[in-house]
């Protein structure tokens, strides 16, 4: 293989990117970089709101591959609906990412919270947002690539997931859910429909977005709380990742340059997961 070679395996040119959780923070980096690659991207949300700003990001051409498609990842009509938009405007769907996902205060333990006192419904609402939401979309868009005998599916799970974290146990739960039915899936589409459909994960370590700044900084002053400072002491790398940290391995899972990649979860974490502590 020579350089050109290399490269031509990460030009996007012509393929169809379903994004879901796209005006998120991760979602949104992960969409701009997919457009600069060449992809047509179809930025699926219930929160459309940040578009413009990430179709700004994109540049002058953006209009002519980005789109914004209203999407509840836990509503089948509304994906389906939102599927049927898609393949009219770009005429089929190669990848999909599952970035829609997060946690909630009232699913996580505090000096006020007690694990006893979790209302069932906040547990309920993350156990829904990561798994179902991530299995639903699997359901529709996995089927246009069970058609077509071909496609590339990418979940994201988290830390949480290789060994639960203290105070998020829906959040750690779910998404160890999510770490086992990427492989599950993995198989099944293998198996059942095309070893040209390939499905993986990957694992972020800790990025301060939406979901989670409530947990790592203090709301008043912005400051490190004691858990975000714990977080950076536990990081061999000693500091967050930034979106722009998740663009190589996820470029990669979804280029032909892992065509022998299946079924894996890939940790993004500055060695969180390798560290004992000691
Ligand atoms: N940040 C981290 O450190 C980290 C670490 C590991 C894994 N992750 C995972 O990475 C993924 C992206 O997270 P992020 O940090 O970028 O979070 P984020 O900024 O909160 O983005 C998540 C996006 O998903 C959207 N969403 C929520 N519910 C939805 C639904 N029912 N249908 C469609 N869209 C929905 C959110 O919209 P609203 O704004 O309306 O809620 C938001 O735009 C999540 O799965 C998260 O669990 C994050």
């Amino acid at each position: 293989m020579n350089l050109s070679e290399l490269s031509a395996q990460y030009d996007f040119t012509g393929r169809t990117v379903v994004l879901t959780g796209a005006t998120g923070v991760l979602g949104g980096e992960i969409a701009c970089a997919l457009a600069g690659c060449g992809a047509n991207v179809a930025m699926l949300d219930r929160n459309l709101d940040p578009l413009a700003g990430i179709l700004e990001l994109m540049g002058p051409d953006a209009a002519s591959h980005a789109v914004g498609v209203y999407g509840d990842v836990l509503d089948l009509e509304s994906l389906r609906k939102a599927a049927d938009e898609i393949v009219a405007r770009f005429g089929k769907v190669d990848i999909l990412i599952n970035a829609a996902g997060g946690n909630k205060p009232e699913a996580t333990t505090s000096a006020d919270r007690s694990f006893f006192d979790l209302p069932p419904d906040a547990v309920r609402a993350v156990f829904d947002l990561n798994m179902l939401g991530t299995v639903l979309p699997c359901q529709v868009f996995g089927k246009l690539m069970a058609e077509r005998k071909q496609g590339v599916i990418l979940n994201i799970t988290s830390m949480a997931a290789f060994r639960p974290l203290t105070r998020i146990p829906a959040y750690a739960a779910a998404k160890a859910g999510i770490s086992n039915f990427t492989q599950w899936l993995a198989v099944h589409m293998a198996q059942e429909y095309s070893p040209n459909i390939r499905v993986n994960a990957i694992a972020p370590g800790f990025f301060l977005t939406r979901q989670n700044r409530f947990l790592l900084t203090e709301e008043k002053t912005g400051d490190l709380t004691a858990r975000g400072r714990a977080i950076v002491a536990h990081t061999p790398m000693g500091r967050f990742g930034s979106p722009e940290d998740l663009l190589g391995p996820v470029l990669w899972l979804l280029s032909p340059a892992s065509s022998f990649v299946t079924g894996t979860v890939v940790p993004i974490d500055g060695g969180f997961a390798a560290f004992s502590g000691v």
